[in-house]
């Protein structure tokens, strides 16, 4: 999976705001259901006149269409609204439908996998417990999880966990949303004459994330995508990692505790 993705959350031009991401280079977006707006990146994909396995696309379930027989309708629907064959990745968005659903969905985007419809299976939104789940029913396990993560929210113990056991953890908002006006951002972008942005990308990606910024404004599409010709260095990390308030510094919805 391309290592830098582009959100797509609350973007109600998406088309447009693809193709300028593909014009900057990147080749990983992050849909969902939820975001209405599958259609406009299947659109731009075709526009963009790339090859469909050169791009990895992703889309999730939320919990209110949970269930074995509505997750297969829903990936067909899915797949419709791109008008693609595959979507690369699909994710169980968050786990708030309980463990019955969770686990009904999860069998059902194993057998969207198996039939060839979706290339990966991943959960978002998951808990140490919610991933335990998945292993003691006997699945194999998610290849990702997408969970709120920036230098306030951590996340330690489910990083640790993923990184345990080799689930890719995917960073959303990963700039905070735009909250970056903080001294130590400010100061680490002047030192390395970038903006507070790409430090937040650049922290993510250092630790083996994959973060997923968003913007639906060309010239913060581009920049953002321009992180790859500078790194922190270890005191520039340190003075980031120690940053982080635990669940207190969560800015989205975080369902990580669920039952
Ligand atoms: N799985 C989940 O439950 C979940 C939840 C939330 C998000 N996500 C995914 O993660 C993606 C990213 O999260 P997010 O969209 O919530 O937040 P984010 O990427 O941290 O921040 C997006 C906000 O930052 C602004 N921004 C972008 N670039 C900037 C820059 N260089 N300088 C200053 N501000 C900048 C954007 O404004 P403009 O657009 O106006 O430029 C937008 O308001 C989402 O789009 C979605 O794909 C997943």
């Amino acid at each position: 999976m391309p290592v830098l993705g582009f959100g797509v959350y609350q973007n109600y031009d998406a088309r447009s705001s693809c193709l300028e991401a593909f014009k900057a280079g990147y080749r990983h977006v992050d849909s969902a259901q939820m975001y209405r707006n599958e259609a406009a990146v299947g659109e731009a994909v075709r526009e963009s006149g790339l090859n469909r396995s050169d791009l990895f696309i992703t889309t999730k379930c939320a919990s209110r269409s949970h269930g074995y027989e509505s997750t297969l309708k829903g990936v067909d629907e899915s797949l419709s609204r791109f008008q693609f064959d595959y979507v690369d990745l699909f994710l169980i968005h968050d786990p708030l439908s309980g463990s019955d659903k969770r686990l009904a969905t999860y069998k059902a985007l194993q057998e969207c996998k198996a039939a060839g419809k979706i290339r990966t299976v991943g959960v978002s939104n998951y808990n140490v417990k919610h991933l335990e789940e998945i292993r003691n029913a006997g699945y194999d396990m998610p290849a990702v999880n997408q969970i709120e993560l920036h230098p306030f929210c951590q996340q330690k113990p489910i990083v640790e966990y993923c990184m345990k056991n080799s689930i890719v953890v995917q960073a959303y908002c990963p700039i905070i949303r735009g909250q970056m006006d903080h001294e130590v951002f400010t100061s680490i972008a002047a030192k390395h004459n970038r903006d507070p942005a790409k430090v937040l990308i650049r922290w993510s990606l250092q630790n083996g994330y994959v973060p997923l910024p968003k913007s639906a404004t060309p010239s913060r599409i581009h920049s953002n995508a321009q992180v790859f010709d500078f790194e922190l260095d270890a005191d520039d990390m340190a003075r980031i990692d120690a940053l982080d308030q635990g669940k207190q510094g969560a800015i989205s919805w975080n369902p990580v505790d669920a039952d």
